[in-house]
Formats: structure tokens, C-alpha cells, sequence
């Protein structure tokens, strides 16, 4: 598949409908959808159809508190009413949406404007378009920061790393070859950016979510733990996912750009408001 070159931030489409989000908060729940029905007090044949994507109002308020969702947000979300505000341009700040297989995947580059000095957030599938923004912009690609490993985030890992000389780094709780380890909490500098880890797992054992201040707006890239309306599913945990995003994320300042791994660019008071999983 070509790579999505030029495609525009703002037609990016969410990553999730609201039925993924049910199908999230279920497994992560370890609700069978008998136990679904029961506790919603609807007919399983109408949770499967929520399942399958046909939209029911009626049927998913009831379905929203059974899975601790925001009703409210969930049914904005059916009824294709959520679409967080893009936050305009960003100077400083790219983001890229890469093919891989048949989704979307982002990445993200952040600069120092004085120096040029550059850092990359996660690869995505291909990174051509990539090396044409560093080239483009005369950047000097100094790190690769990888959100967690998930073969869709660094599958242009080394020839990123090949072609800028980049060095690339890495969660302690997620190694893999090529990139070196930190524990979360640590801190690096980038020219007047400063890049503050934070460990969001929860999706994968050892997402990191990576806060850079210093530049014109604060930015969250915070991989699959978050995505506007939705968020990766728990894998390894779904409780410690949700707490993560709640006490690390969404506690940030309200004007905070999250920037996730897939899907549109959002902010910390969108996400509070119109997230099911945190929208009371
Ligand atoms: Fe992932």
C-alpha cells in the first residue's frame, strides 16, 4: 500500500466507533455479552447488534453505565456528533499519518526552532514522508522516541535510524533491539524542548507517554493508551490503562494536544468532555 503522503490531519477519521468502545469496555471488563444484556436490561440480540455497529440510543444509554461509559459521550459518538477541534498549526510540530496494512498510523516530529534539532515519535509504516519533512525543513533528526512497540509504531525503525543517524530510545519495560532503554521518568533535552517521560501501560506493558514543553504548544504523545474518543484496548491491563490515562494524562493541562497513535489530534479538555471512557 502507498504511503499516505500529504493526507490532510484534518480529514483523519477517529479510530473508533462507538461499538468498538463497547467491545473495549466489555472485554476489559470480562463482560460476556449474556451478563451484558442482563445487567443492561436488554435483550442480547440488541447487544449484538451494538456490537455489529447498528446504532440504538435507547440501547446504548442502557449499556453505558453497565460498562462505566459516559452516556452522553458514547451517543455523541454514535450518532458521528464527536470530532474534536483541530488545533491549528502548530509551529514546531508535525504530525503524519502512515499506511500500514489497511489503518492509519501516526507519527510525530517536534523541533527545536532555533537549532533545528529534531526528535521523531514513533515511525509509523513507512517513513517517506518523514525524511522529506526533515529534508524539507533542513531539520537534524537527533532522536527517535518510541511510544511502545507495537510492530505498527516501529516498522521504519531502522531505516529511519539508517538514514538520519539518529539515535532511537526506548521504555525499559518494552526492549527491543536497536533502541535504548530508559526508565520511565526520565528526562531529555532537545535545544529549548524538554521531554518529560511518563509510563502510561496499560495497552502494552511498557507504553511511555512522552510530554514535550518548551515549544509553542504542550504536547502529549501518548502512542495507543489514548485516542480521541476511544483508547487502545487494555491488552495487558485494562484497569491499569484507564488509571493511567485518568491520573497521568487527562490530569495534564486542559490545552495539552494529545497526539495519538491513531486518529486525529485532540486536547486534554476535549478528551475529559467527550471521551466515553472518562466522560462522566
Ligand atoms: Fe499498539
Amino acid at each position: 500500500m502507498p504511503a499516505a503522503v500529504g493526507l490532510d490531519r484534518r480529514v483523519v477519521p477517529l479510530e473508533d466507533g462507538f461499538q468498538d468502545v463497547i467491545g473495549k469496555a466489555a472485554r476489559g471488563l470480562g463482560l460476556a455479552d449474556e451478563a451484558l444484556a442482563r445487567d443492561a436490561g436488554v435483550s442480547l440480540e440488541e447487544v449484538r447488534r451494538s456490537m455489529r455497529g447498528e446504532f440504538d440510543e435507547g440501547v446504548i444509554r442502557r449499556l453505558a453505565p453497565v460498562l462505566h461509559l459516559g452516556g452522553d459521550a458514547l451517543v455523541a459518538l454514535g450518532k458521528g456528533d464527536y470530532r474534536p477541534r483541530d488545533p491549528g498549526p502548530i509551529p514546531g510540530f508535525l504530525a503524519l499519518h502512515t499506511r500500514w496494512t489497511d489503518m492509519i498510523v501516526n507519527a510525530y516530529l517536534a523541533w527545536d526552532l532555533r537549532s533545528q534539532e529534531a526528535a521523531a515519535f514513533d515511525t509509523g509504516g513507512d517513513c517517506d514522508e518523514m525524511l522529506g519533512a526533515i529534508r524539507d525543513r533542513g531539520l537534524r533528526l537527533r532522536a527517535i522516541f518510541l511510544t511502545h512497540t507495537h510492530g505498527d509504531h516501529i516498522a521504519a525503525l531502522a531505516r529511519l535510524k539508517e538514514e538520519t543517524g539518529a539515535r532511537s530510545y526506548v521504555g525499559d519495560r518494552e526492549p527491543i533491539p536497536g533502541a535504548e532503554p530508559f526508565a520511565a521518568g526520565a528526562e531529555f533535552c532537545l535545544g529549548s524542548l524538554s521531554i518529560r517521560t511518563l509510563l502510561t501501560s496499560g495497552h502494552s506493558p511498557g507504553g511511555i507517554t512522552y510530554l514535550v514543553s518548551g515549544g509553542s504548544r504542550l504536547l502529549a504523545i501518548v502512542g495507543d493508551s489514548l485516542f480521541a474518543g476511544s483508547m487502545g484496548g487494555g491488552n495487558v491491563s485494562y484497569a491499569e490503562a484507564l488509571r493511567n490515562n485518568r491520573e497521568k494524562v487527562l490530569a495534564l493541562p486542559a490545552e495539552t494536544v494529545i497526539c495519538p497513535g491513531h486518529g486525529p489530534l485532540t486536547s486534554v479538555a476535549e478528551e475529559r468532555e467527550h471521551n466515553p471512557f472518562f466522560a462522566s
